[in-house]
């Protein structure tokens, strides 16, 4: 256990991913040799290693098998990041469109592991912290340390306020943002033992604006905004960072699906409908969505040597929609 002082000192130089690994296996019990040489063979055929010293680090993130998540995780893969990825893997009450599949779970992780580093792929809710903590305890034993968490498992729902069922409320707030605090809960600990760390929250273009058809899902973004502040502060002194992500309409089966095409877009409930919709109506920028690589390129920038000195920030993925805000 380590002393007040060792723990708040804001001057303590961060461990690199190896140093820390030895230190964090060591204290685990784990045979730290095992993890590293793993490790380093592992991420020897990483594209771009080390540009940004990510060689041999280890990211977290949830809601992984595909979308944001998935590419994020490549995103951090190529530059030689070993992966875990936290996925339910299966469809739920209450959401109203088919979420990730096992099979794309481990298509997933072929598509990681092709980048020439390890990749470990767990069936789990966000909502179950008891699963989550057992999840963030086999990475560290496995990997040797955890230097970055992206909180992005979430779910959407659209439609008039007052005709959602109580359980499509309870369940976007219990995905979204319980599931989100329950993420940082079971990850902050071992940030601070190790005196480093990076956590990426995403939120949502509707996390700093209203929308009168996404109420409820609005209310979530805006929570994980405290969250990801509230931790930067919490975190700061142990030389962990937490940022938000802000992105509108990415093409993901979250929005690329009948339910939300058929509300968003009725006049022609097909993506190239909802594209026209957002270049011709509402996006400031001549674009209609973003692709997740393009939302994975900032979850990068955050896990890197140079974002690492950014915290309680929130950054906006907008097409320009930002510019609308008043500050
Ligand atoms: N796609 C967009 O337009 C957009 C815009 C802004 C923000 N976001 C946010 O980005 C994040 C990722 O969304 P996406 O677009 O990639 O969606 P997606 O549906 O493609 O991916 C979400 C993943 O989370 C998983 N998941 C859902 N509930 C879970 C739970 N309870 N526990 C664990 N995993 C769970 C799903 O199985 C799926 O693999 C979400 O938080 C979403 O709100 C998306």
């Amino acid at each position: 256990m380590q002393s007040k002082n060792e723990t708040n000192n804001p001057t303590k130089e961060p461990e690199s991913p190896s140093r820390r690994r030895a230190i964090l296996t060591a204290g685990a019990g784990v045979v730290a040799a095992v993890g590293a040489t793993s490790q380093t063979s592992a991420a020897e055929g990483a594209t771009n290693k080390n540009a940004l010293n990510m060689d041999g680090a280890t990211s977290l993130l949830t809601g992984g098998a595909r979308g944001i998540g998935l590419a994020s995780a490549i995103a951090l893969a190529k530059e030689g990041s070993n992966i875990v990825l936290y996925d339910v893997a299966e469809d739920l009450p209450g959401v109203n469109y088919p979420l990730a599949r096992e099979s794309d779970l481990s298509e997933a992780r072929e598509k990681i592991e092709s980048h020439g580093v390890k990749c470990s792929v767990y069936k789990g809710d966000v909502r179950d912290r008891n699963r989550m903590s057992q999840v963030v305890g086999e990475t560290v034993e496995q990997f040797g340390s955890l230097d970055h968490v992206v909180v992005n498992a979430g779910v959407t729902q659209i439609g008039m306020i007052e005709y959602f069922t109580d359980e499509e409320v309870q369940t976007v707030i219990d995905i979204n943002v319980t599931g989100a605090v329950r993420t940082v809960q079971s990850v902050v600990p071992i940030m601070r033992e190790q005196n480093s760390g990076g956590i990426t929250i995403i939120s949502s273009v509707l996390g700093r604006q209203g929308e009168e058809w996404f109420p409820i899902y609005s209310s979530t973004k805006w929570a994980v905004i405290g969250l990801a502040k509230s931790t930067a502060l919490i975190m700061g002194k142990h030389n962990v960072t937490c940022n938000a992500i802000c992105p509108t309409v990415v093409k993901t089966d979250l929005m690329n699906n009948d339910y939300v095409l058929g509300a968003m877009s009725p006049q022609n409930p097909t993506w190239d409908g909802l594209e026209d919709l957002m270049t011709q109506w509402r996006n400031p920028l001549p674009m209609g969505a973003y692709e997740p690589a393009d939302i994975g390129e900032i979850v990068r920038y955050f896990a890197s040597e140079q974002g690492r000195k950014i915290t309680g920030e929130v950054f906006g993925v907008t097409a320009g929609l930002f510019a609308r805000n008043t500050a």
